[in-house]
């Protein structure tokens, strides 16, 4: 099977395992675990930040940094198909109390003018006031889009003066800086808080990293625990994240060599059905109408498994385990299919 459902389906490399069996552990609950520390220490460097937090899941970061920013009954803005509000199964207000409203892009972009539309930073008694925004980077379900560096830039200069903090899910800000050259502190340092993922295209099995300013990673550490996310010898799975980040970063371009050769297969015998200029990394988004289910289904009877991210809309993540063989083989069926 070719599995192009998502990015997370990978598995531990030969070298991977061999990393992870030998780190050094100890009790990170007691801030003993040297491997954990250091892959949080590198990761917070990496992203221009003080200090870092290594999580189990992207959404666990999320929901810490977002927490740091944003008190009970306070407002964040986001992307309407951000991970945040969509994905995280209302994490946010469940457990949180933070409520969200939301703007639309094509692509998933940063949009000035809703944000300073909808932006409410000191409302008073009577309406939610907005304490900070959220942007994903690259975002997922627009299709792995890449946020324009300009825009991050402005929305950091639109926040600041009215007391805005910004969060970035950058589950695969990895991907970003691999498509356009832009250091990850660049991206890193006009947010607040960061979170990136370890288990996506860099291929570990587990984990995420929150970075930000001491203070806030410490309260952080704090919340892990109170959430009962606390963990002890965890750096069997911090090695997997310090291997993924010297073998698997640079690597990415592979990824999105193979998604636009996917794409542009398709795009070959079906025009409409992918919109080759938002192929910008891994991700590809075909909108194929009422033919979706059925394509899912005959996919994955050719060996080619595929998901629905939408009404019509079937979404395709190359990763570490999709060689060139894969996509080429994955293109056919699909552009068969859809030519059919
Ligand atoms: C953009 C984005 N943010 C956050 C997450 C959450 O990561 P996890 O599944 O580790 O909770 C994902 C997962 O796919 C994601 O795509």
């Amino acid at each position: 099977m070719i599995d192009l459902r998502s990015d997370t389906v990978t598995r531990p490399t030969a070298a991977m395992l061999a990393a992870m069996s030998t780190a050094d552990t100890g009790d990170d609950v007691y801030g003993e675990d040297p491997t954990v520390s250091a892959l949080e220490e590198r990761v917070a460097a990496l992203l221009g930040h003080e200090a870092g937090l290594f999580t189990v899941s992207g959404s666990l970061a999320n929901v810490l940094g977002v927490r740091s920013l944003v008190a009970p009954g306070q407002e964040l803005l986001c992307e309407e198909r951000a991970h945040v509000v969509r994905a995280e199964l209302g994490a946010h207000a469940a457990t949180q109390g933070v409520t969200t409203r939301t703007w639309a892009h094509p692509r998933g972009h940063v949009d000035l003018d809703a944000v300073r539309r909808l932006m409410t930073p000191d409302a008073g008694p009577y309406l939610v006031s907005t304490k900070a925004v959220a942007v994903e980077n690259t975002h997922n379900f627009a299709g792995g889009t890449v946020q324009p560096l300009d825009a991050l830039r402005e929305l950091r200069a639109l926040v600041d003066p009215v007391g805005v903090r910004l969060h970035l899910d950058g589950a695969r800000l990895w991907n970003a800086h691999v498509a356009t050259g832009v250091a990850l502190a660049d991206y890193g340092r006009l947010f607040d808080t960061v979170s990136v993922c370890l288990s996506k295209g860099l291929g570990a099995p587990v984990g995420s990293v929150l970075v930000g300013p001491a203070a806030a990673i410490a309260e952080a550490r704090v919340w892990r625990k109170r959430l009962g996310a606390g963990w002890r010898q965890a750096g069997v799975l911090a090695a997997a994240g310090l291997h993924a980040l010297d073998h698997h970063v640079e690597r990415l371009a592979d990824d999105h060599a193979h998604a636009r050769l996917i794409a542009e297969a398709v795009a070959a015998v079906d025009p409409s059905a992918v919109d080759l200029a938002a192929v910008e990394t891994n991700v590809v988004i075909l909108d194929v109408g009422d033919r979706a289910a059925a394509l899912v289904e005959r996919a994955a009877a050719e060996g080619v498994l595929t998901g629905t991210v939408g009404p019509g809309l079937v979404r395709l993540i190359t990763h570490l385990d999709v060689t060139t063989d894969d996509a080429k083989r994955a293109a056919e069926v699909l552009a068969a299919l859809l030519g059919d």
